[in-house]
């Protein structure tokens, strides 16, 4: 099977896993439990730089191994593994700063904030209707371009460039 591409030095992608109805979470967790999904997030962000909301990192148990890992927030402090950033800025300058490949990586605010300013995404649609309290942010098809859709047995891969506008 086709993977995506590697990500560049500097290249800002967003990388999420979707219901069928928008679905990201649910109490604090993935509503789903898809191995290959998970094989195929560590294969792409391993030696990258990863953002991430607090809530996120704390649904990971700790940081993510053999990746730079900034956590937004206003509340947590740094400690070992992670570096914390206090907004989605001050964590976008950091790792750019960093030379590696960029990936957001939840949730709802990280990606509604990413969606202004990512290159790529890459979005593994899980099949069903879950329920859950976190949703993946509407995106207009005037916006991004699915440039292809595979499917990988347990959910569908799609991956989508950004289509900037022209500044006026
Ligand atoms: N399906 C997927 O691919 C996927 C991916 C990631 C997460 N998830 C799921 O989504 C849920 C967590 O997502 P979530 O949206 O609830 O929370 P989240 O984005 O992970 O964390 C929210 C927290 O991050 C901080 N934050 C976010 N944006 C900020 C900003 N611009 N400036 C400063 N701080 C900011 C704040 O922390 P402070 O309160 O400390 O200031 C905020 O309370 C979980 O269920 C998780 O499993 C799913």
């Amino acid at each position: 099977m086709d993977s995506p591409q590697p990500a560049q030095a500097g290249e800002k992608i967003i990388i999420a896993a979707v219901g069928e109805n928008g679905v990201i979470g649910r109490d604090g967790n993935l509503p789903w439990d898809v191995a290959a999904d998970r094989r195929l997030f560590r294969r792409l962000t391993l030696a990258h730089t990863v953002i991430m909301g607090r809530h996120t990192f704390a649904s990971l148990g700790g940081p993510l191994d053999e990746r730079l890992n900034l956590v937004v927030s206003r509340s947590l402090d740094s400690r070992p593994g992670i570096t914390v950033c206090r907004g989605f800025s001050a964590a976008l300058a950091q790792a750019e700063g960093a030379g590696r490949g960029i990936f957001f990586i939840g949730g709802a605010e990280i990606y509604r904030r990413a969606l202004a300013v990512a290159d790529r995404m890459i979005l593994s649609r899980i099949p069903g209707k879950f329920s859950g309290d976190t949703f993946f942010p509407p995106f207009s098809s005037s916006d991004w371009r699915l440039v292809s859709e595979q499917d990988q047995g347990d959910f569908i891969l799609q991956v989508y460039l950004a289509i900037r506008q022209p500044k006026s």
